[in-house]
């Protein structure tokens, strides 16, 4: 009996705190500063790095035509957010993403490109540095959702001048990969964060998770611009606590070998704007030149 009742006893005292824990509301929005950004995305403390590491798919199609999985990519992007004296944060990182073939998940370096019948070499993505600004003033508002979490979307349409040919010269050397076209491109991120964690007090949140999508013309590299294609990735991801050993075995290999640059974020900037992107990688004259001679991408990265 005494056993029971204590037992009984127990069972009303766990399920009560467990019940002031799963049923106490959480807000329906929360209002965010672009320091509670910084929380999610990276971390406040100008000394860490935070990796964020993702998998996805690139679909790829033209107007009417069924979208069809044309590679699956690994990726990565170390960053660190120091803040300005006028209190925006400046999001310095360096990201790489590998495209692996569909079917066997391995990392593909000739690409048999359907739309010239041509092979052409694969130039992984390997961009050092990213760079993105978050002013003060502006504010983000996550919405609650259920198990006691928030979601933030955040979508960016893009256009602009093409930066391998922004003239459209057709007799520029760039002209067979990327056309004479303007570049226009859907960016969306979506975060998803435990309320507790962004009513703590940390300056990272550990359990932030990122969905991906974007749009894009095709890439330079596969030599087939103005064909109409658009490129579809959609990729989901997490922060990877630890430091670049505790990557996914390939991208750590790759870091390891190839990109030791990317074993920590840029301490500094070293250009205004947005760093580099796919298209002014390739414009680079040792990138353009070692494509032409079929070199394996990404090429060695150590710089600081
Ligand atoms: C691309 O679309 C435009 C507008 O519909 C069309 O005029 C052009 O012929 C198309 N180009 C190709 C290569 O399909
Ligand atoms: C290809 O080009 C790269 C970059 O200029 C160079 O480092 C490499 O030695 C070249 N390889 C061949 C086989 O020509």
């Amino acid at each position: 009996m005494r056993v029971l009742h204590f037992a009984g006893l127990l069972s009303v005292l766990f399920f009560s705190i467990n019940d002031a824990k799963s049923t106490a509301a959480i807000s329906p929005t929360r209002k965010l500063s672009a320091e509670d950004l910084m929380r999610i995305r990276a971390s406040t403390d100008a000394k860490q790095s935070t990796i964020v590491q993702w998998e996805g798919q690139v679909l790829s199609y033209k107007p009417g035509e069924q979208p069809k999985v044309t590679f699956n990519v690994l990726g990565m992007n170390i960053a660190r957010a120091v803040k300005m004296a006028d209190g925006t944060y400046d999001l310095l990182s360096r990201e790489f993403q590998l495209y692996l073939d569909p079917v066997t998940d391995k990392v593909i370096n000739v690409w048999q490109n359907p739309y010239s019948g041509k092979k052409v070499p694969v130039v992984h993505v390997a961009n050092n540095p990213v760079y993105q600004s978050f002013p003060p003033g502006q504010q983000y508002v996550a919405k609650s959702r259920p198990g006691r979490l928030y979601t933030l979307q955040l979508s960016i349409p893009l256009s602009y001048p093409n930066s391998l040919n922004p003239t459209g010269d057709l007799n520029s050397p760039f002209f067979p990969y990327s056309g004479t076209q303007k570049l226009a491109a859907i960016e969306s991120f979506t975060f998803t964060f435990p309320a507790s964690e962004i009513s703590g007090k940390s300056k990272s949140l550990p359990s932030t998770q990122v969905y991906w999508t974007r749009t894009s013309a095709l890439l330079p590299w596969m030599a087939t611009p103005n064909t109409n294609t658009t490129l579809l990735f959609i990729g989901n991801g997490a922060k990877v606590a630890g430091g670049w050993k505790n990557l996914n075995p390939v991208l750590r290999d790759v870091v390891k070998k190839i990109l030791p640059a990317y074993k920590e974020a840029p301490l500094a900037r070293t250009s205004p704007g947005g760093g580099v992107s796919s298209w002014s990688y390739f414009a680079q004259p040792e990138v353009f030149q070692a494509y032409l001679n079929g070199s394996i991408f990404p090429l060695r990265d150590d710089k600081k």
